[in-house]
């Protein structure tokens, strides 16, 4: 097996808990590594730290598997991943049929994700070391959970081309099927697995329920970003007199409408398929407001490199979306840039705050991502997601 060793910084944020070894922290290696090959990792000095999946041409050079010298990369190994990490979302957290079953490395499976829904499950595979697990893996989900009849494949997406692996997105595995409806709390949602991401938007879930309970009778609210109808089905299905759900894809809106339909709240919902900023500044233009605004947008940071401008454009929505809250009403604002932490977005919202002279009130405790997406200790890599429940006045 080839070795890779790596420098001081990386061994301790290996001993720490961290699962992923970027090529900045490897030394040197030794003997031939092909994409997806398992490697053994030491420090400088030779001590054992772990064994994982390589690639040489990607800029996260080894996904640890394993810090136990004694543990063999097998198919049983990862047959048993799959148990551990789906009985951890049912037993321990107590999700029954829509759920994330597998996140990456927060369940000792670097570079796999599979979302429960229902019968069906649907996964991303972002490493050349879990690309050759694949149909393992699959089968390990339908062994796992026996209700679930297709596995998806949605194996699009640029970390696929940066390991140099094929765009695939196909049933890999069951019954040709791609629909199916979800219930979240009070709401019903259909999930067509050719949509965004696995099909559907797991992680807000519990962030979706929690706008319900400041939803007043009467209420109008603004959900740009809509996706299909998240938090807007949510706030109508709550009882809000009028919803404006704003997204660019015409797709994700033609599936929101049909949610706003299945859940009977269609009279009570406009949908407009546009590009956010424009439509916000026409928006406020004309002096509309709502009581509540939720803003959701798509990662404006991918990569470090893009933080400022990325941040920028943050601010630039949240002042929009600032504005059109009325006094005293709720703005909801996220962000799922993982390069974007806690208090880099707790800054941006001040600063659009004080441009847009608004004053803001913590109305829930900092939301993060789902439990169902765990956040490991160790790693910033898995803590993405950040929403803010905010009460906003003008400044007096
Ligand atoms: C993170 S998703 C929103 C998820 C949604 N809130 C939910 O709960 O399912 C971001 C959405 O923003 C949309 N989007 C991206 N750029 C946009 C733009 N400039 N204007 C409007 N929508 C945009 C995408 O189509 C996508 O549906």
């Amino acid at each position: 097996m080839a070795k890779v060793y790596v420098d001081a910084q990386a061994v301790r944020a290996i001993e720490k808990g961290a699962m992923i070894i970027f090529k900045k922290g490897v030394i040197r290696t030794e003997g031939e590594i092909r994409p997806g090959d398992v490697v053994e990792v030491y420090s400088r000095g030779k001590k054992f730290l772990g064994k994982g999946f390589a690639n040489p041409n990607s800029n996260i050079m080894v996904r640890l598997i394993t810090k136990d010298r004694n543990t063999e990369v097998t198919k049983e190994l990862f047959r048993e991943r799959i148990r551990k990490a789906n009985d951890y979302r049912k037993k321990f957290l107590g999700y029954k049929k829509a759920y994330r079953m597998v996140y990456g490395e927060a369940d000792y499976l670097p570079g796999l994700i599979v979302d429960r829904f229902n019968e069906i499950a649907s996964l991303q595979i972002s490493s050349a070391g879990m690309e050759r697990f694949k149909l393992t893996v699959a089968e390990a989900i339908m062994e796992t959970e026996p209700e679930i009849e297709t596995v998806f494949e949605k194996n699009t997406g640029r970390s696929r081309r940066r390991e140099g692996l094929p765009e695939i997105e196909r049933v890999l595995l069951g019954k040709e099927k791609y629909r199916t409806v979800i219930e979240e709390g009070r709401a019903k949602f259909i999930v067509d697995m050719r949509g965004q991401k696995t099909g559907f938007f797991l992680d807000q879930r519990e962030n979706r329920i929690a706008l319900e309970k400041y939803i007043k009778p009467g209420y109008r609210v603004l959900d740009v970003f809509t996706y299909t109808g998240g938090f807007a089905i949510h706030a109508a299905v709550a009882g809000a007199e009028k919803v404006v759900a704003v997204d660019k894809s015409p797709q994700a809106v033609a599936m929101a409408r049909e949610n706003a339909r299945l859940n009977g709240v269609e009279d009570r919902m406009d949908f407009i398929v546009g590009s956010a900023f424009p439509i916000m500044e026409e928006m406020t233009k004309r002096g509309e407001k709502f009581d509540v605004v939720i803003i959701d947008p798509p990662a404006f940071v991918q990569h470090e490199k893009d933080l400022k401008r990325g941040l920028r454009a943050y601010f630039n929505v949240n002042q929009a979306g600032m504005k059109l809250v009325r006094e005293g009403g709720l703005l909801v604002t996220c962000s799922c840039s993982q390069h974007v932490d806690m208090q880099a977005f707790k800054d941006m919202v001040i600063a659009a705050a004080a441009k847009a002279k608004k004053f803001l009130r913590l109305v829930e405790p900092y939301r993060v991502q789902a439990p169902d997406h765990p956040i490991l200790m160790a790693s910033k890599d898995t803590e993405y997601l950040k929403c803010l429940f905010l009460h906003v006045e003008d400044m007096r």
